[in-house]
């Protein structure tokens, strides 16, 4: 499979696109892909979750400028197979630099070539700032697909036209004709109220099979982990959270693998096999009691739910 290159966007803050990028990246290394995460962030938030020190000169911003290559800051992390290359709050300053230059579209596009081209990864996973700013409109040029992540709240849709038109137009005007979106993960879901289950569904109405079945609960665990530096299936790998972005990396992959492409514009959602075990043993225990369980969309409740929470998800509404 050729390196596939995944923007995760969405110009608004605290959506969950930097626990996505994260937690997606790790869970597909886990599944022995090969992952390099890109932090395009000046807040540098997928740095630090990662437990990786944000350091100054380190991060994309000379590349982006062409000065060095884009390869010379990317290190490891605890997780293997994936790879960082960290941010720090320097890049701001690029938005800047960038914006003078004639081709400020292409910065990304070239700096990151060289390393797509040599097919060492499988997936380059970009976390992009919330903005539709340079850095952002960047990564929409050099992109093979976005993945949007949504919160599971009432505004959720508010400004993604905005988004949607940018797309279209960088593929109108030849900068990115290939660009699509990958799909649209709903976040921060919440089980307890009705308002997460009817903005999904409106969600749905709007952008049909390209919203994943998978739907990632609220959980406190998971806004924990980034203050121990650890994607969630380190810091506590049974808890729901972790099963749900584990369910959520397979079903990517799965829609990954079904058009080589990318994109997931007029393609049915495919079903996790449920004959496939899971990566590594997961063993069942009791759900804490805050966090909901993760569940799918509507008329397909039990496809994402990972077994053992399945059983909770059920007794829980009994
Ligand atoms: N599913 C979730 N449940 C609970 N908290 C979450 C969840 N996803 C993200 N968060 C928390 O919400 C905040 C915003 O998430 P983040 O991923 O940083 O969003 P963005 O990158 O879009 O700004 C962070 O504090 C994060 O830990
Ligand atoms: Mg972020």
């Amino acid at each position: 499979m050729n390196t596939r290159v995944i923007g995760i966007a969405n110009q608004k803050g605290g959506v969950g696109k930097t626990t996505t990028a994260i937690n997606l990246a790790a869970c597909l290394a886990e599944r022995r892909q090969n992952v390099l995460l890109i932090d395009l962030d000046p807040q540098a938030n997928s740095t630090s979750g990662l437990g990786v020190e944000k350091e100054e000169g380190k991060s994309i911003y000379r590349a982006l400028l062409g000065e060095v290559a884009l390869e010379t800051f990317i290190r490891p992390t605890e997780v293997s197979r994936l790879d960082l290359l960290p941010a720090e709050v320097d890049l701001a300053g690029a938005e800047v630099d960038i914006a003078r230059a004639d081709n400020y579209l292409h910065p990304f596009q070239h700096a990151l070539a060289p390393v797509r081209q040599s097919g060492k990864y499988d997936f380059i996973i970009v976390d992009c700032p919330p903005s539709l700013g340079i850095l952002t409109m960047n990564v929409l040029t050099a992109a093979d697909s976005l993945l949007i992540p949504m919160q599971c709240e009432y505004y959720a849709l508010e400004g993604l036209s905005v988004m949607l038109r940018l797309v279209q137009r960088l593929k109108d005007s030849g900068a990115n004709p290939g660009l699509e979106i990958e799909g649209i993960l709903m976040t921060m879901y919440d089980m307890r109220t009705n308002l997460s289950q009817q903005v999904v569904q409106e969600v749905a109405v709007h952008f049909g099979d390209k919203v994943y079945e998978t739907l990632i609960p609220r959980s406190v665990r998971l806004s924990e982990s980034p203050s121990y530096g650890q994607p969630i299936i380190v810091y506590d790998g049974n808890c729901v959270a972790a099963a749900a972005y584990r369910s959520f990396a397979k079903e990517f992959l799965q829609r990954a693998r079904g058009d080589g492409k990318g994109g997931a514009l007029g393609r049915g959602i495919q079903k996790p096999a449920p004959s496939e075990p899971p990566p590594e043993p997961e063993p069942a225990e009791p759900m804490p009691e805050q966090e909901s369980a993760p569940e799918s969309l509507p008329g397909d409740v039990s496809a994402s739910l990972p077994e053992s929470e399945e059983q909770e998800e059920v007794s829980s509404r009994q």
